[in-house]
């Protein structure tokens, strides 16, 4: 499988929030071209100044040399027209957990990546891929590639074939993340939630429940799972860090597909997110952030 990943030096990422602009941090620390889409000016140059933060901020605590972090800054380039992958060998779609926002994405991306061997990965927490695949005239090479936030520190990807993900296809994104991106890689069904946020979100909304009830104080139903449990953080501050309303969106996902009573979101965080107290990335979620924080 050596020839497998190497044909990948073009990536292309779409949506440059807290994921997407991860995952083009690490494409590009590892010298990949790496062109990040967002559908605004604003939105690209948020993404844009996330990454340069991100790599300074490495570069001044020594984890990445002057030279890798010019040639980290040199890979990434910046576009508002997804029309710019033709040329792509693999993109990764980062946009909002939305079935039909990402089904239209996967649809516009069949038409215009001209590169018939070309992958389609989705970083999707929820979502089916089969669903996304379907999308494509090209579903055997379209598959999940779920990373974890922050990108460039957890080295954790779950990887997801569809139903008709092709071995070819698979085996060369097992060896891009694995051996490219040197990340971790676990393997799920297709099947919403994967491994990951199957076993993480109904821990979240039963905290989320605690706290709604009056049961206990976020710092105290935080506190006790770092302190009695051993986690780097408790489960409302986790929440605020995904961002409430991608942990909404998740939870209702999980609960369309399995119809089970754990996984139904509760009222408070529906109300949360209407109000737009969306976590860390809108400085109000469970606890209040400084703009310096987020
Ligand atoms: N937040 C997490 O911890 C986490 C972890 C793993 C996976 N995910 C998944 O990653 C995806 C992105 O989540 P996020 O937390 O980065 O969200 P986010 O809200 O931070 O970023 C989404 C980005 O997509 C852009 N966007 C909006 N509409 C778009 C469109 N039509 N086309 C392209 N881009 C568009 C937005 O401008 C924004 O920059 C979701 O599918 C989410 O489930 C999130």
């Amino acid at each position: 499988m050596t020839s497998n990943s190497q044909n990948i030096r073009r990536v292309g990422v779409v949506g440059s929030g807290l994921m997407g602009s991860g995952i083009a941090e690490v494409c590009a620390r590892k010298g990949l071209e790496t062109l990040v889409y967002d559908v605004s000016d604003a939105a690209l140059e948020a993404g844009r100044s996330r990454i340069t933060h991100s790599l300074t901020r490495a570069l001044e605590r020594g984890k990445l040399t002057a030279e890798d972090h010019a040639t980290a800054l040199a890979a990434l380039a910046f576009t508002t027209d997804l029309a710019d992958f033709a040329d792509r060998d693999l993109v990764i779609e980062a946009a909002p957990e939305d079935e039909s926002l990402k089904t239209n994405i996967f649809a516009t991306l069949d038409q215009v990546v001209l590169r018939p061997d070309a992958l389609f990965a989705s970083n999707t927490s929820s979502i089916p891929i089969m669903k996304l695949g379907a999308a494509t005239s090209r579903p055997e090479q379209v598959m999940g590639l779920h990373f974890f936030n922050p990108v460039p520190v957890l080295n954790l990807v779950e990887l997801v074939p569809s139903l008709v993900t092709s071995d070819m296809a698979w085996e060369r994104m097992r060896h891009f993340a694995a051996h490219v991106l040197g990340k971790h890689v676990i393997v799920s069904q297709d099947r919403a939630g994967f491994v990951v946020n199957s076993l993480l979100i109904p821990y979240l909304l039963a905290a989320i429940r605690m706290f709604e009830s009056g049961f206990a104080v976020a710092p105290d139903i935080d506190e006790g799972m770092v302190r009695g449990c051993a986690h780097p953080m408790g489960p409302l501050a986790l929440a605020d860090h995904i961002g409430l309303d991608t942990t909404l969106a998740v939870a209702q996902s999980l609960y369309d597909e399995f119809k089970e009573p754990l996984y139904a979101p509760p009222p408070l965080l529906s109300r949360m997110v209407e109000a737009g107290h969306l976590g860390r990335k809108t400085g109000k979620g469970f606890y209040p952030y400084p703009p310096a924080a987020q």
